[in-house]
């Protein structure tokens, strides 16, 4: 009966699209249907617990420059209501407004446990409606905290209870969390698909519980829930660094399960002490070092009712971790692609090493068959030496060891649950007989966010590049994002978080992600507003480095600028003001000198002071903004004030004068300065020559900066009219540069530029080089938000030097944005896609000297003999800029754009 519902619910659904995608056929020309709906960020998320959540969609339009002139969002709590154009718990009316991204829901207060379903209609320039969207849907998780009658439970790493349901199943959601690592069993089967459960948090401050609709697996009579628990961060493994600050003496967790009986009886599972609890057969797990398991030690069917436990312990209620609790709203961790190995070794007898072609994190499957008790050894690297052998110098002290013992008789097939590796080559020992390829498969695994933006170009090494990064990015994203994936660090080093921030923006939805990772940085912001250089886990207890604290302004301005998250700067203002009145307090003179690490990893080494004071100056002039946008003019003044205090300071301090560098004239100093305009007007010419001289005479060309000066060297170039050289930079192939990881082998890119062997060899995928990737999209595709959220964008590539083509696509908040140029002698061709309801700058550069050009739309002229040529569906104006470069402006639409020369 449970099923019977779940498809009278289905039927109701597909009924109300039918009637959408009736009316989306019927409308022939002007406004679509909005698409791609989305609450806080997520497609149809479960459990949410966001009071007032925001709504976002992506509108369509058959006509080119069109915009939405105001919409009207119906929330129903079932269906049907929306198949009548109703909304019972918020009806916005026709709402005249372009508000398109983050509208915030104003109906009757949502219920905890409650689906709430919605569509959206828009109209556009000319008053036209579209159609209604399909419908959405949004539940919410438990809101208040008297809502939770479970108890924190503990006791060994299988924990079980059979309970009865004295009726047929009408609706039923299970709640939880864990301290560790959890993997929820109902019946004999796992609940979901997430992996390593629930994200990493400050588990004294806040506990993230995910939200499970269970109908399906639970059924009239008896039934069984099993939790299997790993240790995950909270009992964490031995860190190479200063011990984790709070840690907890074993794993344990908090399940709730709410049913609803046909008939509206309510029923309520929960973990208590009358649960049973036993040692499973994972003897060991640890993140680091990776997991036992024995299977002889498999007590099958104690996920089943019916099992015989009386040989099992009573659970004990563990102290709660002392937060509060939070929905989990966020792309999970899953296994996302399995690969398969491209080479098996056979480097010494019984020894046998595999290749997966691809440095990544997640872990082995094992298949095998052989006696009982045949134990087998996975062991996991990122290098071989010559001998094929592995070499495990860049995991330095974590293990990365999985053991399986074989239960016997059948084929068996294994894989970890609660550890992760961060790995190119696995070696096999112990294995009964002869492997095969088959034998093993890589499970990658990481938050599943999804793929936003792609960037290719005519010349490989960009290629290469963009394709590293990707891998380097999506590998290092577990519910943090991490410094590395193999060694015994793996922390949100907020560093290495700011200056990918842009880059995994444009190649990944990161707006759930970030959101949650910037609630974490709160979450550790102690009483005089100072952070920690690692977030949740604190890396000693000293304030962050200002160059790695800045992640907390940074990442909400860059929220602020990608999505258009107004948002997060409200909630954050306070912490962030708390955050710079402590630096503040740390620069008396107006000069910040404190500093750990400075130009981290750097070929030459630029004072740490300068670079912390550069970014005083920098949070400062975040700061300053976003006061001013959130209405706040006596901050926004008073920080202002303060920035130019710094920047007098600051040239008083760091400018030579008499050479005009900064500092001691490294990249990294005079990029700084310039990138954050800190250098007086006069003396700009003469310090950004300093630094292409640098560049050119002093290194042939290469980069010596860490991987704090590489975010901003090439676009500062770019803004300074020598994207040349960025691209010269860019697509370097000997050391110091990406191009030389590539040709050294890198599937990912490498912490250090360096390919250093021995002992102190440095890990093989580092994401932070990778901030590069931001300026493929930015610099090269040309595509940036002009205004939050893409409102109003500028496509302006950079056709420079043997590039014949590129191609940029980014799915933004407000729809695809793309270009995509091919230039041959004389001509340029540029495609570019504005979202409805934005509008675009687009430059096409052209030579100076070429005074005469046509520039045509598809077969229409929109520039002939120096004037623009109106006329064309969407280009509502053309002009030249000083550098002969074309300006048009357009509305929405796809544009093939060809300039030619006379
Ligand atoms: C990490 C870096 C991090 C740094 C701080 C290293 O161990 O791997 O990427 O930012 O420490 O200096």
């Amino acid at each position: 009966m449970a099923r019977l519902h779940k498809s009278i619910l289905l039927v109701a659904l597909m009924f109300v699209s039918f009637i959408r995608v009736s009316q989306f056929v019927a409308a022939a020309e002007g406004p679509l249907p909005p698409q791609n709906q989305r609450c806080e960020y997520l497609r149809d998320p479960m459990g949410i617990d966001v009071k007032q959540p925001r709504f976002s969609w992506v509108l369509g339009h058959t006509e080119h420059g069109q915009k939405q002139t105001a919409y009207q969002l119906l929330v129903a709590a079932r269906p049907e209501t929306l198949g009548q154009d109703k909304g019972d718990q918020w009806d916005s009316g026709r709402v005249p407004s372009s508000q398109s991204i983050q509208v915030v829901y104003a109906g009757k207060p949502l219920e905890s446990g409650r689906a709430y379903y919605w569509i959206v209609r828009t109209w556009d320039t000319q008053g036209s409606a579209s159609p209604y969207s399909l419908p959405a849907r949004f539940e919410m998780g438990l809101l208040s905290p008297q809502e939770w009658k479970a108890q924190w439970i503990a006791g060994g790493n299988e924990l079980r209870k059979e309970f009865a349901i004295p009726g047929r199943v009408a609706r039923a959601r299970a709640y939880v969390t864990a301290l560790g690592y959890y993997e929820l069993r109902l019946n004999g089967q796992k609940v979901g698909t997430n992996v390593l459960d629930p994200a990493w948090t400050t588990y004294e401050k806040r506990n993230l519980y995910i939200t499970y609709d269970v109908t399906a697996q639970l059924q009239q009579g008896s039934n069984a829930v099993g939790v299997m628990l790993g240790n995950g961060w909270a009992v964490p493994p031995q860190h190479f660094g200063p011990p984790i600050t709070t840690s907890f003496s074993s794993p344990a967790f908090l399940l709730q399960i709410e049913v609803e009986l046909e008939g509206g009886k309510q029923l309520t599972i929960a973990s208590d002490p009358t649960w049973k609890a036993a040692h499973g057969p994972i003897t060991s797990d640890s993140i680091y070092d990776g997991e036992t398991y024995d299977a002889r030690l498999e007590t099958p069917s104690w996920d089943l009712p019916g099992f015989d436990d009386s040989a099992w312990e009573a659970a004990q209620v563990a102290k709660a971790p002392g937060g509060v609790l939070s929905a989990q709203m966020m792309p999970p961790i899953r296994v996302i692609d399995t690969l398969v190995p491209v080479q098996m070794m056979n480097p010494r007898p019984g020894v046998y090493v595999y290749d997966m072609g691809q440095n990544f994190s997640g872990w082995a499957q094992l298949r095998a068959r052989g006696p009982r008790g045949t134990t087998i050894t996975l062991r996991f690297a990122e290098l071989v030496y010559d001998d094929g052998m592995i070499n495990r110098e860049t995991i330095r002290r974590a293990k990365a060891r999985d053991m399986y013992f074989l239960r016997g008789k059948d084929v068996e097939t294994w894989e970890p649950r609660f550890t992760y590796h961060g790995f190119r080559y696995v070696e096999l020992t112990g294995y009964p007989g002869t492997p095969s390829l088959d034998t093993l498969r890589g499970r990658l695994v990481h938050s599943a966010v999804e793929p936003t933006g792609s960037f290719a170009a005519s010349n490989p090494t960009l290629n290469a590049i963009q394709k590293i990064i990707r891998w380097g990015q999506r590998t290092n994203l577990h519910s943090v994002p991490t410094d590395c994936d193999q060694r015994d660090e793996r922390m949100g080093w907020m560093g290495d978080a700011h200056v990918t921030a842009e880059e995994a923006m444009l190649n990944f939805d990161m707006a759930a992600f970030y959101t949650n990772f910037v609630r974490d940085i709160r979450d550790v912001q102690g009483p005089d507003g100072t952070i920690t250089d690692t977030v949740p886990h604190k890396y000693g207890s000293r304030p962050a480095d200002p160059a790695w604290g800045t992640a907390y302004p940074l990442i909400c301005w860059y929220m602020y600028e990608q999505y258009g998250d107004r948002r997060v700067l409200e909630e954050n203002y306070d912490g962030l003001k708390k955050y710079v009145e402590f630096l503040r307090s740390k620069a008396p003179d107006n000069v910040l000198r404190y500093s750990y690490y400075g130009d981290w990893v750097a070929i030459e080494h630029t004072p740490g002071e300068f670079v912390s004071d550069a970014y005083y100056y920098y949070d400062v002039q975040v700061l300053a903004k976003i006061a001013a946008l959130l209405g706040r003019s006596a901050d926004a003044e008073a920080f202002k004030q303060l920035g130019e205090q710094i920047k007098e300071a600051f040239n008083r301090e760091f400018y030579d004068a008499k050479r005009g560098v900064y500092a001691n004239g490294t990249q990294t100093a005079n990029t700084l300065a310039l990138f954050l305009d800190l250098v007086p007007d006069d003396q700009r010419g003469r310090v950004t020559g300093s630094l292409t001289n640098d560049i050119v005479y002093g290194h042939d060309t290469h980069v010596t900066t860490g991987f704090i000066g590489i975010k901003y060297l090439l676009p500062l170039l770019t803004r300074s009219g020598r994207s040349d050289l960025a691209y010269d930079l860019a697509t370097q192939t000997t050391y110091p540069s990406w191009g030389y990881m590539i040709a050294t082998g890198a599937t990912t890119l490498w912490e250090l530029w360096q390919n250093k062997t021995g002992p102190s060899m440095n890990s093989h995928n580092h994401p932070m080089f990778g901030s590069v990737g931001a300026w493929f999209y930015q610099a090269v595709g040309g595509i940036t938000p002009e205004t939050p959220g893409y409102e109003r964008i500028r496509i302006a590539p950079q056709i420079v030097r043997d590039l014949t083509w590129a191609s940029a696509t980014v799915e933004t908040v407000r729809g695809t944005v793309s270009s995509s140029w091919i230039h041959s002698p004389g001509s340029i061709t540029l495609d570019v896609a504005i979202p409805v309801n934005s509008t675009a700058t687009v430059v096409i550069p052209k030579d100076p000297e070429t005074t005469d050009v046509t520039v045509r739309e598809g077969d229409r002229v929109v520039w002939e003999h120096g004037n623009f040529v109106p006329g064309t569906a969407g280009v509502t104006a053309a002009s030249q800029t000083h550098d002969g470069s074309l300006t048009l402006e357009v509305g929405s639409g796809r544009y093939a754009f060809k300039l030619d020369e006379k």
